[in-house]
Order: structure tokens, then C-alpha cells, then sequence
């Protein structure tokens, strides 16, 4: 560890599955474009394999199984004060999901960090692509925002747009917008962190 790394923006990724926004944040911090360090990888499912991912790049991680709590209060309890231990600067939501309380939301308040594979405040909530389509979208994207209790809402840091060809189905018009995903949040953080977004 060098001076500059005990510097620097501390992150906490939460993941759901495959992780690859998390594995782009990642990548993008070794190559030196994205000025944090990741403390910690915290999985919901125990089976995530973003979270061999983590573990073979060296980053802490964690599971808190949703399943095995009572309630939502209480689940989202355990993953704040688990969060709390790596004090973060910021709390990224990649591909993490599960809808959190508003009292989690309140706890990290402005911290707190999602995309959305939707150019919001279009395609809310699940299955966007099929939505894009159906509703004969010329234009389709990805959004980071800053979350608030609402789902999907919160001041948008910046957007990715991709054009909805004559033959998409979900699944060709979701690739197009992954690939958009990865270069998009490395550099929503950023900005995030040198300040160029209040
Ligand atoms: C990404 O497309 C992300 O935008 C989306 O899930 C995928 C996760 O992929 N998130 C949501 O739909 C949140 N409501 P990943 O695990 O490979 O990063």
C-alpha cells in the first residue's frame, strides 16, 4: 500500500450475481482510471459469482443472505451495520437486487449509488429492455443516480444512450447496453469522487 491508497475514496460494491459492473469498477481502478479503493464486495446471494471475481482480485468480501432474515428491516439492518464496518465514502449498487427501506436509504443519504439499465425517469423497476422495445423506443441507455426511498429515483450523475435496432429482442438490446454499463460507471464515480457532481 502506497501514500495515495490510504487517500483515497474508500467504495463498497454490493453485488447480486454475475457482477460484471462491479468486475468494471474493479478493473478500471487497476488500470488506474478511477481513483478509490474497493474495501469490500458484500453479496446478498452466497452463490454470486462475481463474488470468486473479488476474491481472486484480493478484495474483501461478504455475504448477507436475504434469506435467512425475517423481514426486509431487519435484513437491510444487518447489511448496514456490515457496511458500516469498511466506513465508506460511497456505496455502489451493482446489478444489487433486492428494494431497500427507506431507513437504509437515510442511513448512507447521498452516499448511496445505483444503475439503472433505463435512461430514467423512463422503464422504472424490472425487465426494461422487453419494455424499450414494446413501447417502440428508438433509444434505449443505462442510468447512475444517487438513490432516494423511491425506487429508481434520485438525481441522475450521467447517462448512456444506445440506439433499439429494428430486430432487438431483450436479450441483443441488453448486451448493447451492458457494454455501455461498464464504461458508464467507472465514470460516473469518478466524477463522483474528484467532486464534479454535488
Ligand atoms: C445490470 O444491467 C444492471 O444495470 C442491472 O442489473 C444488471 C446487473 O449486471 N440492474 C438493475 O436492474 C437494478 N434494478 P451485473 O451483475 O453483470 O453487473
Amino acid at each position: 500500500m502506497d501514500d495515495n491508497t490510504a487517500k483515497k475514496p474508500a467504495i463498497v460494491i454490493l453485488i447480486s450475481g454475475r457482477g460484471s459492473n462491479m468486475i468494471s469498477i474493479v478493473e478500471a481502478v487497476k488500470n488506474n482510471s478511477l481513483p478509490v479503493t474497493v474495501t469490500a464486495v458484500i453479496s446478498n446471494r452466497p452463490d454470486a459469482s462475481g463474488l470468486d471475481f473479488a476474491q481472486q482480485a484480493g478484495i474483501e468480501t461478504a455475504v448477507i443472505d436475504h434469506k435467512e432474515f425475517e423481514s426486509r428491516e431487519q435484513f437491510d439492518q444487518a447489511l448496514a451495520d456490515k457496511i458500516d464496518n469498511y466506513s465508506p465514502d460511497l456505496v455502489i449498487l451493482a446489478g444489487f437486487m433486492r428494494i431497500l427501506t427507506a431507513e437504509f436509504v437515510e442511513h448512507f443519504a447521498g452516499k448511496l449509488i445505483n444503475i439503472h439499465p433505463s435512461l430514467l425517469p423512463k422503464f422504472k423497476g424490472l425487465n426494461t429492455h422487453q419494455r424499450a422495445i414494446d413501447a417502440g423506443e428508438k433509444e434505449h441507455g443505462a442510468s447512475v443516480h444517487i438513490v432516494t426511498p423511491e425506487l429508481d429515483d434520485g438525481p441522475v450523475v450521467l447517462q448512456a444512450r444506445v440506439p433499439v435496432l429494428a430486430d432487438d429482442t431483450a436479450s441483443t438490446l441488453a448486451a448493447r447496453v451492458l457494454e455501455q454499463e461498464h464504461k458508464l460507471y467507472p465514470e460516473a464515480i469518478r466524477r463522483l469522487v474528484i467532486g464534479h457532481v454535488t
